[in-house]
């Protein structure tokens, strides 16, 4: 028996060609194709939530160094937060909810490998792809890990106002840290601080970034916590504290850039003694219970915010989405919310 509506038809996005500066709508092709059929052992899942990530404008670069890549002709691959509508597995049911990595499209057969169930009884579905996903595990496990600041300790965190950085403050301040975000845009800076709690925040796209950084950090930088990378990052590397680390943790600023870049102000690392480290959060993903039991506990008490930018369309809107995350519109996690979003 079909779980989905009559007529329904699968609506899925395609790399039509490899971009030039921002990932858009011209760089993406909607073909459309019936509702696959699930087999012996196989679930369908229908789409509610787009996740909308940084980094995919990464994989759809034309390089063979990425073990990850979308090449033209591909759909778009990424992960979606659904229901399964039709099962012929033994540990799915239909209505049940799932976090997928099906791609762009608004139906997927899964033989239910790397399926995560959802219980929206503890977050809301989209919150499972951002900040009780993967963005909010990244930003957990990044400062509680990787980072682990003290008390009185400065942790500065660009990118501040995305989908990694408004849940990477919340945990430092959690930590004990003073916390400064740099985001684009007095706006969000504001939000930043009133909405979120942090200490300060600064405008990168406004005036002398490193000038405003001595000013909100008079005790220097004891972690920087890397979203975006470039100028941004350099910087904060004049201003690292003695022993300092800088958490690599996205190059966001790069990723459209035909030569990407490091950074110019490494020489600052040598000079306070400071280290660069790597971070990637599938390393920790048997732990991710554990953080997801910890971020349920502080939200319950008020002590954090699942921050999202719900954009409201259908899967060919995901280009004109991805678009804007990159023009730095959303404020926390961007999702493309699809019609047959029922929670
Ligand atoms: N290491 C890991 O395991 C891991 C896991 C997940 C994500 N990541 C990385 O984390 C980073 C953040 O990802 P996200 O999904 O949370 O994205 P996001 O921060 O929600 O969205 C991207 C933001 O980047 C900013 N931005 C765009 N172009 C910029 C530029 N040229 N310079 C400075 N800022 C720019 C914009 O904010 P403004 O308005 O402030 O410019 C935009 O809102 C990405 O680099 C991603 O690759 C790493």
């Amino acid at each position: 028996m079909s779980g989905t509506a009559e007529g329904a038809r699968n609506n899925q996005v395609y790399l039509k060609q490899v971009p030039q500066g921002l990932l858009g709508p011209d760089d993406m092709e909607v073909r459309q194709a019936p509702v696959p059929e699930p087999g012996d052992g196989e679930v369908l899942i229908e789409s509610h939530y787009l996740s909308m990530d940084a980094a995919l404008r990464l994989i759809v670069r034309d390089s063979k160094d990425f073990l990850f890549r979308v090449e033209p002709g591909d759909l778009i691959r990424n992960s979606i937060a659904g229901k399964i509508v039709q099962s012929n597995h033994p540990d799915w049911a239909v209505g049940d909810y799932v976090v997928a990595g099906v791609g762009v499209q608004n139906y997927a057969v899964s033989d239910g490998t790397g399926l995560e169930r959802c219980d929206i009884s503890k977050a809301p579905l989209s919150a499972w792809l951002g900040g009780y996903g993967v963005s909010g595990l990244t930003a957990y496990f990044a400062i509680f890990d990787a980072c682990k600041p003290q008390p009185g300790q400065t942790v500065v965190i660009n990118g501040a106002a995305g989908a990694v950085g408004t849940m990477a403050g919340q945990f430092a301040k959690l930590a004990g840290a003073r916390v400064i975000g740099i985001a684009g845009g007095p706006e969000k800076c504001a939000w930043l601080v009133d909405e979120l709690g942090f200490d300060a925040a600064v405008d990168y796209k406004d005036g002398d970034l490193y000038e405003k950084l001595v000013e909100a950090a008079p005790d220097r930088i004891d972690f920087i916590f890397d979203n975006v990378g470039g100028h941004v990052l350099d910087e904060s590397l004049r201003w690292i504290a003695l022993h300092g680390t800088v958490l690599l943790c996205g190059s966001t600023s790069q990723y459209s850039q035909d030569e990407m870049a490091g950074p110019k102000q490494y020489i600052w690392l040598g000079t306070m003694r400071a280290r660069m480290q790597g971070f990637v959060v599938f390393d920790y993903a048997d732990r991710f219970e554990t953080a997801r039991k910890h971020m349920s506990e502080w939200a319950t008490a008020g002590k954090l915010k699942f921050a999202e930018h719900v954009f409201e369309g259908d899967v060919q809107d995901f280009g004109q989405a991805f678009h804007d995350l990159y023009s730095g519109k959303n404020k926390g996690k961007m999702v493309v919310k699809l019609p047959a979003a029922d929670s």
